[in-house]
Order: structure tokens, then C-alpha cells, then sequence
């Protein structure tokens, strides 16, 4: 399906202006049409967003880039109104996600792929468990078997390893990524999906202290639950469910959401790569619509991702180690500073002087997102806008003030911030550390109500 383009084309930097006074929020829209729903994502933004942005400010066959993609939703909307997509992100399920939810397969051949594919993954786990237990013994190294045996059952191991194996069995890529995209699927969500993890979209997941077989078996902490109070079960005890019933069921979804890329043919174009190092030419981009990481690590990509990707091959302590490089992370050893502008100074001061490092850590954050901005400015053609979606942070009690000091680092870099709008987030809807209990107002749900879109121009 390929939306009509809009006849409302405006130039680009009225048209900002005029864009970014207009509702942002999208609370009522749906989000799920077409791929946009083929695997969960910690704050990605309403499709609505970018869509309002490409519609407005490119024509078919222009080039719309995200640094920092993420589920690739400005990629997907940006080739479903025509555009050719760009992008570009640090992590590893992000570019397997954005792959697969860009690139339109043959449904029938799916079909029958999935057929040969879970009666085979069944068959395994009905009559070769012993195999299977030998495959898990000699998959990893010793820290990823470690933690795959304290994060999954080992009926769950046994399924998802006879899933994996047959999905290694497929040669062409696209198919066999379009079938791992499915497994991970199972494993990351909210709920923490098959996994004994309570919520992976909580900051730091925790094990069940109790879990149950999908028959009512208790095959984990039957000695905790005597002690567990009522009103703490529901987040300490969870029932498994069967990772190949939950695999068939997703790759069912799936299939529905491949229906809407039919007829696509746009290209796009993916690297795994650095945003404050694009693999781009100067001045060959039409737009840019991005929403970079919190300031702080407040979402942790990589602490939800590696419960996957470690199934997918990435060893355990090779995915911690690239964990340090995304932006907005917390180390500062060999880290090399940026000078910030005045008004950005005196914030990393100001949190510097309660908390030397944590002013450190934003330092950082804003050196980062010097270098992305300074890319963007390069690679945007003049006379076009970059939008970057940002939400705020609160450092010991100190607004970080995001909005400000990025359209501040803008200014200096050489781009125009000619308005910076505002959206109110449906914390119901998003895939975000929220807490335990709607009401209870802590810092890290004060800092997320809501969101800015600065609107970057290059003259
Ligand atoms: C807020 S998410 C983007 C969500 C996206 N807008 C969506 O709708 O799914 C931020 C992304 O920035 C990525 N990221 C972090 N550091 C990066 C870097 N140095 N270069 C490129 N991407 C990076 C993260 O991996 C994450 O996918």
C-alpha cells in the first residue's frame, strides 16, 4: 500500500514552523498497520510523526535519512509514501528489525517455509531432546550459557533451540531474517515474552521468583511461593508459555503486516554504523526525522536486545561490551569531550557541582550529540530540516533540559532552530520503563510525559 502523497507540499522552513505548531501527539491513531508492529521496541515514536514530515516537506523519490533508527519507523514510512530510506543504527536487533520490516517476501513461499519449518522444530522437540541438549550444550561460550540458564527454563531452551536450528537451515537471507525476527519476537516484550524475566521494558528486568509450566507445573521456586504475599505474585510469578506456539502465532502477525508492503519499490539502504559517522555523502539528504537515545542510558537497549540476540549468536560479553559505545552511556574512561555552548555549559555545571559524575556522563551525551548533529548538518542538503525527537531528562533533580541544549549545539554547529514543538506521550502505549504502579510518580515517569521535536534548518 503506497499512501497518496499530500498536495500540501510546503517549503521547508514555513513549513516547519507551521508543522511544529500542530498536534504532535497521535494518541488516537493506530500504530500497527503494515510492518510497523513485527517486534516490540523500547520508545519508538507514532509512524504518524515522520509521516507528517515526509508528506510535507519531500516528494516521491527523495531521500529521507534516520541516523538513529531504531524499529526503523521513519524508514518504513518513508517508503511507504515513495521515499528513498536511509539508515543507520548502533544495534544489532534494530538493523535485523529495520531489514525485515522494509523488505517485501513472496507470502506463499513463507507459508510453506513456516509449514516445513515448525512441523520439523515439533518433531525435534518431541523425539530428539537429547540432541537438543547437546546443541545447547556446545552453542555458546561459557558467560552466554550462563545466562541463557538463568533467563530461560529449559523447556523453554529445549523449543528455542529446536526453532533456531531449523531457521540455520535456511539459505536465503531475507527468509531466515524474517524467521529470527519471529523468535525474537517471542522472547521481547513487555512481558518478558518466554523468557523467566518479570518486564523487559522496565530499566532492569528481573527473574520470576516462581514459574510455571503452560500446563500448571511448578517447575521453578515451588519453596518461595508459601512466602510470597498474594498482592506480590502477579510480578514474581509468571506461567511459561511454549515458545513454538508463541513463534507460529507471531509469525501468523507478521504475514498479515507483509500484505501492506506489496507493490513497494522504492529502495532503501541500511548500514550497522555510528550516527556521528555516517556512511554518507555531503549534502544528499532531503530529511531527516530521528529520535536519539535519553541522556543517561535511561533506556537501556542493549539490557532488553541481549536476551535475543544472544540466541541469535551475539556472545554475552561481546554485546556488553558494544553496549558502551551507544549514546548516552555511562562511561567516561578514554571518552573524548566536546566544548559545549555557553547555556549547555552552565547545565552540565550546575549537575557537575551536586554530582561530579553524573555532569560527566552528560557531558558526554551532549559531546555525542554534537558529533550526531554535526553529521546531520553535512549530510542534509541546504535548505532542508532535520527533526529530532527528544525527551528530558532530570539529573538529581535537575531538568537536563534537552530541547534547549541540543537546539542550542545546533545553532552553534551552523543550523537555523527556527521552532521546537511539544507532544504529550501515552505512557499506555509505549514500550517504556513507566514503574510498577501508574501513580506513583518517580522521577524516571516525571521525565517522560512528554517530548520536544526540535526542528533543525540548514540554511
Ligand atoms: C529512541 S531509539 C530510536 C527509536 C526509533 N525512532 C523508532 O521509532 O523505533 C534510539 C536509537 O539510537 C540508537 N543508537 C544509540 N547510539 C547510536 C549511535 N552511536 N549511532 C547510531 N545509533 C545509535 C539505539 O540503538 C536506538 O535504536
Amino acid at each position: 500500500m503506497i499512501f497518496e502523497p499530500t498536495t500540501r507540499q510546503l517549503p521547508c522552513r514555513e513549513g516547519l514552523v507551521a508543522l511544529l505548531h500542530e498536534e504532535l501527539d497521535f494518541h488516537d491513531a493506530d500504530s500497527s498497520y503494515a510492518s510497523h508492529n513485527f517486534h516490540a521496541f523500547p520508545a519508538k515514536f507514532p509512524p504518524q510523526l515522520p509521516r507528517k514530515f515526509i508528506a510535507a516537506l519531500t516528494r516521491p523519490g527523495e531521500n529521507v535519512l534516520d541516523p538513529m533508527m531504531g524499529s526503523g519507523t521513519t524508514l518504513l514510512e518513508a517508503l511507504l509514501a515513495g521515499r528513498v530510506a536511509f539508515g543507520c543504527d548502533i544495534d544489532p536487533l534494530a538493523l535485523l528489525l529495520t531489514y525485515v520490516k522494509l523488505t517485501a517476501l513472496d507470502k506463499n513461499a513463507i507459508v510453506t517455509q513456516h509449514y516445513k519449518l515448525a512441523m520439523h522444530a515439533q518433531a525435534l522437540v518431541n523425539q530428539d531432546s537429547d540432541r537438543l541438549r547437546q546443541w545447547l550444550e556446545h552453542q555458546w561460550d561459557s558467560a552466554t550459557r550462563e545466562f541463557i540458564t538463568y533467563w530461560f527454563a529449559e523447556e523453554t531452551q529445549l523449543e528455542l533451540m529446536a526453532l533456531l536450528h531449523e531457521i540455520e537451515q535456511i539459505t536465503n537471507p531475507a527468509f531466515r531474517s524474517f524467521f529470527e525476527l519471529a523468535l525474537s519476537a517471542t522472547i521481547i516484550t513487555k512481558s518478558g515474552g518466554v523468557s523467566l524475566a518479570f518486564d523487559l521494558a522496565h530499566t532492569r528486568p528481573h527473574r520470576v521468583k516462581v514459574a510455571r509450566s503452560a500446563t500448571g507445573q511448578i517447575i521453578m521456586g515451588e519453596d518461595k511461593l508459601a512466602s510470597l504475599p498474594e498482592s506480590r505474585q502477579r510480578y514474581h510469578v509468571k506461567t511459561l508459555r511454549s515458545p513454538l506456539e508463541e513463534f507460529n502465532k507471531r509469525v501468523q502477525i507478521n504475514l498479515k503486516g507483509l500484505n501492506e508492503l506489496d507493490g513497494i519499490d522504492t529502495p532503501h539502504y541500511l548500514a550497522r554504523g555510528n550516527a556521528q559517522a555516517l556512511p554518507l555523502p555531503t549534502d544528499s539528504i532531503d530529511l531527516i526525522v530521528t529520535s536519539p537515545p535519553y541522556a543517561s542510558n535511561a533506556i537501556d537497549y542493549m539490557r532488553a536486545h541481549k536476551f535475543s540476540l544472544a540466541w541469535l549468536g551475539y556472545p554475552i560479553d561481546h554485546l556488553s561490551e558494544r553496549r558502551k559505545t551507544y549514546i548516552g552511556g555511562e562511561s567516561i574512561s578514554d571518552f573524548s569531550f566536546e566544548d559545549l555552548p555557553s547555556n549547555t555549559t552552565q547545565i552540565v555545571d550546575t549537575i557537575r557541582q551536586q554530582d561530579a559524575p553524573k555532569g560527566a556522563v552528560l557531558h558526554r551525551y551532549y559531546s555525542e550529540m554534537t558529533r550526531a548533529l554535526k553529521e546531520m548538518l553535512r549530510v542534509l542538503k541546504p535548505g532542508k530540516a532535520a527533526l529530532v525527537v527528544v525527551g528530558t531528562s532530570v539529573m538529581r533533580g535537575i531538568d537536563t533540559q534537552t530541547q534547549n541544549c541540543l537546539a542550542e549545539i545546533g545553532q552553534a554547529l551552523g543550523f537555523e532552530v527556527p521552532a521546537i514543538g511539544v507532544r504529550r506521550l501515552d505512557r499506555d502505549r509505549r514500550m517504556m520503563p513507566a514503574g510498577l504502579k501508574v501513580d506513583r510518580e518517580s522521577q524516571i515517569q516525571q521525565r517522560m510525559h512528554k517530548e520536544h521535536v526540535i526542528g533543525f534548518y540548514k540554511p
